[in-house]
């Protein structure tokens, strides 16, 4: 339903956006991941025409959007900004209501969709609907920044890291429910990060951009597994199988079984193995089966792939 089609972006003669093809699914969750200044806000800004693209066009359901109606535009593609941006004058309900107004929606409507939203994330409407931002945490201002960008149910929402700078736990919290309304309201999300962790947990898929350019595009999973070059595997590499796996090994995830054998399908490995090593030891691609073998090398068990895949992921 949105289209990339060769998008180019230059600034005074250089050029930062080098020709991007990106398609997006209707309700996928697509992840934008690079390094810092790789492109990825500009990419989400030429979306919504907060940047015109120098050369190349996007397309919204069939329609050039160059030739569409700048407001309904804007309208119908929320955005939660790099550093919240929470209008400091207005109360957390007249924040959440900025677009309900600029559609002209009755009174009442907005409130109850307000109310309706702060209870979502359990900020009740009593409590916190007349505060000012100021009154409140980061994670509860974040929170309403997201609010915002749902309140008119927009089918498409653009996020630009729009959890950094929380704690782990809220970030957390804020991840799965941004998840869950995603998945229940069937939106669909453009996600800026440069936290590879969080780019595995939330995206259907995943772009990986450099230098202007879309290096890879695919599921998380499939980016562990298969990334397209070097660049993309130190980045997952540096930030990605992280702490939380260490010295776990092999025997700690296999199936005991007997009568094993190894084969053209399988690497063999020692149970006390760290599965780390074990990752970036083989191109575990190329395999279906980890065989373990005990001291004396005798197989006692397996791990397929396909489960050590799930236990990364969970990890992340
Ligand atoms: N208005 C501008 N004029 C000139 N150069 C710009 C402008 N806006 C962005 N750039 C440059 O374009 C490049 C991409 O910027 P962009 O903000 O899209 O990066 P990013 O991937 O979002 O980075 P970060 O992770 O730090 O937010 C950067 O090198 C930046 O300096
Ligand atoms: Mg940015």
């Amino acid at each position: 339903m949105i289209e990339y089609r060769n998008v180019k972006k230059s600034y005074g003669g250089k050029q930062i956006i080098k020709g991007v093809d990106l398609t997006v699914e209707k309700g996928e969750f697509v992840v934008l991941i690079g390094p810092s200044g790789c492109g990825k806000t500009t990419t989400l800004k030429m979306l919504n025409r907060l940047i015109e693209p120098s050369e190349g066009s996007i397309w919204i359901n069939g329609a050039d959007h160059r030739e569409m109606d700048l407001v309904k535009l804007r309208t119908s593609i929320g955005y939660v900004i790099q550093q919240i941006g929470l209008f400091p004058n207005m109360t957390v309900e007249e924040n959440i209501a900025v677009v309900p107004r600029i559609m002209k929606w009755e009174k009442k409507k907005t409130l109850d969709r307000v109310k309706e939203l702060l209870n979502m994330v359990n900020m009740p409407y009593n409590e916190y609907g007349r505060k000012y931002p100021k009154q409140l945490s980061g994670g509860q201002q974040q929170r309403i920044g997201v609010l915002r960008a749902l309140a008119v149910n927009p089918p498409v929402i653009l996020m630009d890291e729009p959890f950094g700078a929380l704690d782990p736990i809220t970030r957390e919290i804020l991840q799965s429910e941004v998840k869950k309304i995603q998945r229940e309201l069937k939106i669909t999300i453009l996600f800026v990060t440069h936290d590879m962790q969080e780019a595995m947990k939330m995206a259907d898929r995943i772009v990986f951009m450099d230098q202007g350019r879309v290096l890879q595009q695919a599921p998380p999973k499939e980016m562990l597994l298969h990334p397209a070059n070097e660049t993309v595997a130190r980045f997952i590499a540096l930030q990605g199988i992280g702490s939380r796996t260490d010295r776990i090994t092999a025997a700690d995830l296999m199936q005991q079984a007997s009568g094993l054998a190894a084969g053209e399908d399988s690497v063999t490995v020692e149970a006390e193995e760290e599965v780390k090593e074990i990752c970036q030891k083989y191109d575990l691609s190329k395999y279906r089966r980890i065989c373990v073998k005990d001291s004396q090398g005798l197989l006692i068990g397996e791990i397929t792939v396909g489960s050590l895949l799930e236990h990364l992921t969970e990890w992340m």
